[in-house]
């Protein structure tokens, strides 16, 4: 990542700037809360988009610095309440905030950030910027909703996996490029290319995210969380899709289980890639990051978009 954030070094520190400022509040409880965010931040993977792409789409202008802070904002206030619907111990490596202080407290603080975000925007009157943002959000929480309706059903095909991630991961990120280039003056045909090529980044980068939970050589979470909930994602959506019907059968008289012993989940992961499910969800995963790759490709040549390319390629193998 920080060869990555190379082209954008001094840009990013400008949005952190924004950002920090964008979230004060003189309430003790919010001042806390934010300051136990801010000493954990991601990998700023949105922020990091929306600038490289105002770089490639002819420079960085002060609309770029609202369009970086906005989205980490709402990107947080979503990871807040994500990890109340999920019940979700830890984030970041710390405990999370419903964990740290109440359900209460992480989704009003996660308002907060959502209020905060609009507001900064109608502040600088970037209303398209607006737009764009809230039609992610909207489709965010549509995801979500979906993905909460199916996992009771379990009846989720691949077309609606795609629908849902899609949704809860590509929507942001393709907000992320088309208000980077939007930022920079680009026209709306640019914009709506750059739109098109993060939606595929999205997906790769959720299918990357949902193979971790195959994958217990990673720092990140323990596999098989998404399991234990039954939450059905790509890699054993394609591996029951491959078995013998009466195996896949088997397999999903165990997922249905509300509880699973620690040794029916790892027959589970072991009969996934067994299957082929993983080796299938990673071939999806490279072409989805190949396809935004060459999307990037006839944009101008320079440093932004090598970069930009080179967060393809990351998205595809980052370990956390
Ligand atoms: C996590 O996003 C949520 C998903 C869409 C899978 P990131 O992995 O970008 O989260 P941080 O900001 O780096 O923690
Ligand atoms: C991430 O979804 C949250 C959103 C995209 C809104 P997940 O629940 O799949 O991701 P992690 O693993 O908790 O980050
Ligand atoms: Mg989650
Ligand atoms: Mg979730």
């Amino acid at each position: 990542m920080a060869q990555i954030r190379e082209p954008v070094e001094a840009p990013l520190a400008t949005f952190r700037d924004h950002f920090r400022d964008a979230m004060r509040s003189d309430v003790t409880i919010l001042d806390r809360v934010t300051q136990y965010v801010l000493r954990r931040k991601g990998k700023e993977i949105r922020p990091t988009l929306v600038l490289l792409a105002a770089e490639m789409c002819g420079g960085v202008r002060e609309e770029s610095y609202t369009a970086a802070a906005l989205v980490e904002l709402l990107h947080t206030a979503t990871l807040v309440h994500d990890d109340v619907v999920d019940e979700a111990e830890t984030r970041r490596g710390v405990l999370a905030i419903h964990r740290r202080w109440k359900n209460k407290v992480a989704v009003l603080f996660g308002d907060y950030l959502l209020s905060r975000g609009l507001l900064l925007a109608l502040d600088h009157k970037q209303y398209a910027l607006l737009h764009t943002m809230s039609d992610a959000v909207r489709r965010m929480s549509e995801g979500e909703l979906l993905q909460i309706e199916t996992a009771r059903k379990l009846d989720i095909t691949e077309e609606t996996y795609f629908r849902i991630i899609g949704d809860k991961t590509g929507s942001l990120i393709a907000a992320c490029l088309a208000a980077g280039a939007e930022s920079a003056g680009a026209d709306e045909a640019t914009a709506d290319h750059a739109r098109t090529i993060g939606e595929k980044l999205g997906l790769a980068f959720q299918i990357r995210d949902d193979l971790f939970d195959y994958d217990s050589s990673n720092t990140g979470k323990p596999a098989g969380l998404d399991l234990q909930d039954r939450k059905m994602t790509l890699p054993l959506i394609a591996a029951l899709e491959l078995a013998p019907e009466a195996e896949s059968a088997r397999i999903m008289r165990i997922v249905k289980k509300r509880r699973k012993s620690p040794g029916k989940i790892r027959e589970v992961v072991a009969w996934v890639h067994a299957s082929g499910g993983v080796a299938a969800a990673r071939a999806r995963m490279e072409q989805l990051a190949g396809e935004a790759a060459d999307g990037l490709r006839t944009f101008p040549p320079g440093e932004a978009r090598e970069a930009l390319i080179g967060l393809c390629a990351f998205v595809v193998a980052r370990k956390r």
